[in-house]
């Protein structure tokens, strides 16, 4: 028997363990000792039934998520064949109970499926999670489900891929009984019972009676394919994971297993589920700094204070409370501190009314947060985040007042969404506490946070940083210090070929609409009116004496503004808005980008999609490149995470470096060099990407070596 499983026996029950730590997933070796555990209860007369358990936190939390990819890339030997594992635990004579604690997900619950009964402790969980990484499962749980379960509760489980409680569990037939209390004990008394009772331990491949029939299941499928299209837009594992269980309601157990192995072959090799499964990797990839060791200590952080009750400062407060972290909240007059406050109000009583969490809770988080209109309490804070205007003087002094107040070690972090983290440092005796926490908008939702590396930052710093950013449930990605950084730097890009596209032929809709079709979740100038184009316009009204004369310049946003058209706010932007903020094309729009490109003898053409597309997104893979040359990124994985959870970029396409990889870089350099040719020098390939292509290599080769 292998180490990752074995077989003891209390009594006359075997009790089968896997123990895999961390979470006891699927690898090779932990099925082959469960058959093995199986044969010897099946053997041994002394023993007339069995519980399996996992050691430590969890029951078997799934697959080996690794192994896909060796399947994928040819790299794995054949191993056992999982399905026989399943049929012998199904087949074994004496009564068998899965024990259930922590989790059992995907292959884990395909197991735990395939014993005669299943009990778990409360807090247990069960979920067939496979479509997140573009999958469906593969072991035959969209065939044991719906047998289980019910046919309704097993497609939303397969097609959503969410987890359910031990409570739901139980009420739809997935575990048989919640056990308080020692949950072997439990599980042991449980099959004891089971003996006693004489009754024959049930196969679920042979439970037929919650399969229903075509006429009920009908509108099931036909409603869960509707939800899945506008819940998980262009994802083909939801709709397969739904085609999977139909199938095992038409046809015998064996024949459905067969269909749910085709369908799982074609998600497996399919591009999305590769790029799911590179962003599954890339989240924990991203945590890894390679010049800071994990023998790094964070500081504790306890107390929080935050500048600026607007837009950004409110969200990052109830990041802090909602983390337990109690957060002083400071403003410069009272009016915009009931503001700022009356708007987080609004946020946790809207999450409350949703059912997100109780009144309790919302109290509790409410209580956390203190409205200040002083420094008071700043000097025992051990992190400062600062969200006020963007202005660098005003920024300067801030942190010049900060420097005085708050204490020996504090970290003083800057949301800027642009400036230089080293000369706002520089208004400080103390730059190397000084860092970048660039949160997203809206701040309590977005899950991005790039944490912005000054050249002064220590080490400590930015552990606390990242591990902060988990505290605070974000994704923080290191980044270093230039102009926007990584995320804005490169969506600089990328909304100029938007602007460049529309006055060379496209409608504003065409171009937010391939975008969309892309997998956007909003196009760049839908996104743009919802920001406020007003924003834009200061910045580049600030910067108009960097602007070199003879460049190209997108003029139609500087116009709509200078005509009072800020977006949204102002009802009218790239386009008109109802009451219901519903977007409407506006043929005043189209006039003005006529007049525009007129103005600048722009002969405006035809532009296909595939331009769109190709125009915007190799845009952003360019300046990627740039960043990833220049060291401001550390990895293009990271540059993906960033798209990922900060831009709306769908994870599908795994990001823009990721589907730069799969567009294949000759091809996507090659545009380039014609984009350079007909558009000029904005164009400029980026010599790491030519070096890439030229050496027929991929980004993820790149951050191999990393
Ligand atoms: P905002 O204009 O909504 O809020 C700024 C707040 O700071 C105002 O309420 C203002 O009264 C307050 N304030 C100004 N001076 C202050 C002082 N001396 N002490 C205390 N409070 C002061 O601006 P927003 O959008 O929240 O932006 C804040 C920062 O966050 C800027 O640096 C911006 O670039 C950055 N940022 C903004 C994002 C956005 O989408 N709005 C996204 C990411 C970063």
């Amino acid at each position: 028997m292998s180490e990752l499983v074995t077989l003891s026996k209390d009594g006359e029950i075997g009790v089968i363990t896997v123990n895999n730590p961390p979470v006891n997933a699927l690898s090779p070796g932990v099925p082959e000792g469960i058959a093995a555990s199986i044969e010897a209860i099946t053997k041994d007369d002394s023993i007339k039934g069995a519980v399996m358990i996992g050691a430590g936190q969890t029951f078997i939390a799934g697959a080996d998520i690794r192994e896909f990819g060796k399947i994928t890339s040819g790299q794995r030997k054949e191993g056992i064949n999982f399905h026989m594992v399943l049929q012998m635990i199904e087949d074994c004579p004496k009564p068998v109970v899965a024990a259930i604690h922590g989790t059992a997900f995907g292959g884990g619950l395909e197991v735990a499926m395939a014993f005669h009964y299943r009990v778990a402790v409360p807090a247990a969980q069960v979920g067939q999670p496979e479509v997140k990484l573009g999958l469906i499962p593969g072991a035959a749980g969209t065939v044991r489900l719906p047998r289980l379960a019910g046919v309704a509760r097993a497609v939303q489980m397969c097609a959503d891929g969410n987890p359910i409680s031990a409570k739901e569990a139980l009420e739809s037939g997935i575990v048989d009984a919640v056990v308080e209390g020692d949950l072997l004990q439990g599980a042991i008394a449980f099959v004891r019972e089971k003996i006693a009772s004489g009754e024959t331990p049930r196969k679920t491949r042979e439970r037929n009676e919650k399969l229903g029939d075509e006429a009920s299941n009908a509108p099931v499928f036909a409603a869960a394919r509707d939800l899945a299209k506008k819940t998980a837009r262009g994802m083909m594992a939801p709709q397969a994971a739904i085609d999977a269980v139909e199938a095992a309601t038409k046809l015998p157990f064996i024949d459905a297993v067969k269909k749910e192995a085709e369908l799982f072959q074609q998600c497996l090799f399919s591009d999305q589920s590769k790029a799911l499964i590179h962003v599954f990797f890339g989240e924990r990839e991203v945590a890894r700094i390679p010049d800071i060791p994990k023998d790094v200590k964070p500081f504790e952080i306890r107390k929080a204070a935050v500048i600026g009750a607007g837009t950004m400062g409110g969200g990052i407060a109830m990041n802090y409370a909602n983390a337990g972290i109690p957060v002083i909240i400071k403003e410069t007059a009272q009016d915009f501190l009931d503001r700022g406050m009356a708007i987080i109000r609004k946020n946790y009583e809207n999450s409350v009314r949703k059912g997100r969490f109780s009144q309790e809770t919302m109290d509790k988080r409410m209580a956390l947060i203190t409205p200040q209109l002083t420094y008071d309490g700043f000097e025992d804070a051990d992190i400062v985040v600062e969200a006020v205007f963007e202005g660098m003087e005003l920024k300067k002094q801030i942190f010049g007042e900060l420097d005085k107040i708050c204490k020996q070690g504090a970290i003083l972090a800057s949301n800027t969404s642009t400036l230089d983290i080293d000369e706002i440092a520089s208004a400080t005796t103390r730059p190397e506490f000084v860092i970048g926490h660039h949160f997203f908008s809206p701040a309590n939702v977005m899950r991005l946070l790039e944490i912005v590396r000054g050249k002064a930052t220590n080490k400590e710093v930015i552990a606390t940083s990242m591990a902060l950013a988990k505290k605070l449930k974000k994704v923080g990605v290191l980044v270093g210090n230039c102009n926007g950084f990584v995320g804005n730097r490169m969506l600089h890009q990328y909304g100029r070929e938007a602007q460049f596209l529309v006055e060379e032929g496209a409608r504003p809709q065409d171009v937010d609409g391939a975008l969309y079709n892309f997998g956007m979740a909003m196009g760049p100038l839908a996104v743009g009116d919802l920001a406020g184009l007003d924003v834009g316009w200061r910045i580049r009204k600030e910067h108009a004496h960097l602007r070199v004369a003879g460049d190209r310049y997108p003029l139609v946003a500087d116009r709509l503004c200078e005509m009072g058209r800020y977006g949204q706010k102002t009802g009218a932007g790239w386009y008109k808005y109802d009451e219901n903020r519903k977007t409407i094309p506006d043929p005043e729009v189209d006039k003005l980008i006529e007049e525009v490109a007129a103005e600048q003898g722009i002969k405006r053409r035809t532009i296909t999609e595939d331009e769109i597309i190709e125009r915007t997104q190799y845009a952003l893979i360019n300046e990627g490149a740039k960043i990833l040359e220049e060291g401001i990124a550390l990895r293009a994985v990271d540059i993906d995470i960033i798209y990922l959870n900060g831009y709306g970029y769908p994870a599908r396409r795994g990001g823009p470096m990721w589907y730069a990889d799969a567009v294949g870089l000759k091809k996507v350099y090659d545009r380039i060099c014609r984009f350079h040719e007909e558009h000029g020098k904005i164009w400029a390939p980026a010599p790491l990407l030519k070096k890439l292509a030229e050496e027929g290599r991929t980004f993820a080769d790149f951050d191999k070596q990393k």
